[in-house]
């Protein structure tokens, strides 16, 4: 490790790219945060700033701590920079294997042989996306959840050729970031992302047959279910295009039952993508859902 707690590259800054930025400094990590648009990288890290002094502002940050974590953040210019010398690299950049396979290709170049390569996909292969960029054995899935600085999980993927080590290294580095891990076989959807997709889609379905509204569904879950928040509140959460993205993927690999509901594809090519853009199945207001007509 090049310091105490280690240096972390974050690539990508969507929501969760942001969100594990966020978690590796307040825990110590120096963290270099990389987008392709480089002012996208130095927004994240003011947004990270803004999320800190409501921590504050509640009393669960101290000033100082927040302080000291903003001097761990810093913007990159470029993957290869960002990840000179890092001991861990997470990529959290939208699910398209090529996409991360070129991004990854430039990071293996630049980072140390022994760095982990970590990558935040919910749901493509860690054993294909190891292959292809050469690095097997020190490629693993790190799948936070969002919002990540809240959510207790961390799922741990292993690929085929993922090495003891590197899943060791991973349990350490979850728990460093103060979240409980699990480890899980590289199989298409994971755990998680497996059964989460299968209620979301089932929810727009039943939208289509005209069941409930998605606001009543959402409450059928959250009372009668004791969900913290409906599939279809959650999906919006999560970002209708992300949700259609793993589902067309899980379609392909594992059959019909993950076939993506028509509506989901018809609000992605709307921009309704839920809280990002304002609108999903909900109006979203200052980060509060409400519900529609
Ligand atoms: N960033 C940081 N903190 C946040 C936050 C965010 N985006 N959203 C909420 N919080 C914090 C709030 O500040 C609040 O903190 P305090 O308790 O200190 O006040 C706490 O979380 C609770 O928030 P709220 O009181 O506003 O609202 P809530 O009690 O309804 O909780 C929630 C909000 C945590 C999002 C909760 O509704 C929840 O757990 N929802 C389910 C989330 C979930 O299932 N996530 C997984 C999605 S799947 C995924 O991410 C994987 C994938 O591959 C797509």
């Amino acid at each position: 490790m090049s310091d105490a707690n280690g240096t972390v590259a974050v690539l990508g800054t969507g929501t969760m790219g942001q969100g594990i930025a966020q978690i590796c400094a307040t825990t110590g990590h120096t963290t270099r945060v990389f987008d392709v648009a480089p002012e996208r990288a130095k927004k994240a890290i003011d947004a990270i700033g803004a999320q800190l002094d409501k921590l504050v502002a509640k009393g669960k940050l101290t000033v100082e701590a927040r302080a000291q974590a903003m001097t761990r953040l810093s913007p990159a210019e470029a993957a290869g920079p960002a990840c000179e010398g890092c001991d861990v690299v997470i990529e959290a950049v939208p699910e398209d294997m090529a996409l991360k396979v070129t991004l990854f290709e430039e990071v293996v170049r630049a980072a140390p042989k022994g760095a982990l390569l970590a990558s935040n996909t919910s749901s493509l292969s860690l054993t294909e996306l190891g292959r292809k960029i050469g690095a097997p054995e020190r490629t693993v899935g790190l799948h936070f959840f969002n919002p990540p600085p809240v959510m207790e999980l961390l799922e741990i993927v292993r690929g085929l050729a993922t090495s003891d080590d590197a899943v060791l290294r991973a349990q350490a580095l979850a728990k460093a970031l103060g979240k409980t891990s699990i480890v899980v076989n590289d199989v298409p959807g994971f755990a998680t992302s497996r059964l989460g997709v299968i209620l979301g889609a089932e929810a727009m379905r039943m939208v289509e047959m005209g069941v409930a509204s998605a606001a009543d569904i959402d409450r059928g879950m959250e009372l009668g279910y004791r969900h913290p928040m409906g599939p279809l509140k959650l999906t919006d959460l999560v970002g209708l295009d992300v949700r259609l993205a793993i589902l067309e993927h899980l379609h392909r690999e594992l059959g019909e039952q993950f076939r993506p509901p028509p509506l989901l594809r018809q609000m992605v090519r709307a921009g309704k993508l839920g809280k990002k853009t304002g609108e999903g199945f909900y109006f979203w207001k200052d980060g509060v859902a409400v519900a529609k007509g």
